[in-house]
């Protein structure tokens, strides 16, 4: 008797891997509860983001900094029991490993351990080399995630475009390279020119994922809650809206409550 779930063919970082080098696009979405992973997984999404842009659509956070790591233990978990196929990753929020690279790997083990999830994700090129080695060293894989990186939003000030200028693309060009070598499994770049994503996604041979970074990269992640518009004030250029669930919720919550005020629900057939 098998003690596995179900018999699918799990994508895992070397799936990824070969994703890259046959040209198929990578799909990944974030997902932070049991329902709605289950439908992104059985959908056939490839990746799934356990992001800490949970913080934003789940807790109402202006940024992403509040959220804690038993935060995101509590989410990631969820989204595992959930999952068949997809490979999990899970951001490591911010204060859980800027200090240094044991408190790095200390917050990796407990996301690793009590949430089941794949893999972890963490924003910063150079500086944080030393806590991407000691995690890896652990045997955790590691996303990394350069460009406009939320949790350093105070330094920033916007959330406008990044690595516009000539010294900020260099060093971005530099990191990717740094987080490859030292072992990266794949790289999310957001919101930077679409020709600079291109070149950093032709210049290593791990997979680079784009948010806001056009179509010259290895795949694509969006905040599922933006695509399926529930969240209805958000929307910058490079989001794309398949549904508007905010307007069907809210329409459907109106039909309620006029059916309960009417009397009109339930009826006979939804009685005992
Ligand atoms: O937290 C998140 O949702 C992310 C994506 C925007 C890549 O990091």
């Amino acid at each position: 008797m098998s003690i596995h779930k179900k018999e699918h063919k799990k994508i895992t970082t070397h799936v990824l891997a070969e994703m890259k080098s046959r040209g198929e696009k990578i799909s990944m979405l974030t997902a932070y509860d049991f329902s709605i992973a289950k439908i992104v997984d059985d959908a056939g999404i490839d990746v799934i983001l356990v992001g800490d842009s949970a913080s934003n659509v789940m807790a109402g956070h202006e940024t992403t900094l509040p959220i804690t790591l038993d935060q995101m233990i509590y989410h990631a978990s969820s989204v595992v029991r959930a999952v068949n196929r997809a490979l999990v990753v899970v951001d490591l929020p911010f204060g859980s490993y800027q200090g240094n690279s044991k408190e790095a790997l200390a917050s990796t083990i407990r996301i690793m351990k009590e949430s089941g999830a794949h893999a972890i994700k963490m924003e910063g090129g150079e500086e944080i080399l030393e806590s991407i080695r000691r995690i890896l060293t652990a045997g955790v894989p590691v996303m990394g995630h350069l460009g406009l990186t939320p949790q350093s939003i105070y330094k920033f000030g916007t959330y406008t475009v990044r690595a516009t200028e000539d010294a900020e693309a260099e060093k971005l060009i530099n990191d990717a390279k740094l987080l490859e070598h030292a072992g990266c499994f794949a790289l999310v770049l957001e919101k930077i020119p679409a020709h600079l994503a291109q070149k950093v996604a032709e210049s290593i041979q791990i997979p680079v994922i784009g948010i806001g970074a056009g179509n010259g990269v290895d795949g694509q992640v969006l905040v599922v809650h933006d695509m399926l518009g529930i969240t209805n004030e958000f929307s910058p250029r490079f989001l794309r809206r398949y549904l508007d669930l905010y307007q069907d919720i809210k329409g459907a919550v109106q039909q309620y409550v006029t059916d309960v005020k009417s009397k009109d629900f339930p009826n006979d057939k939804e009685q005992y």
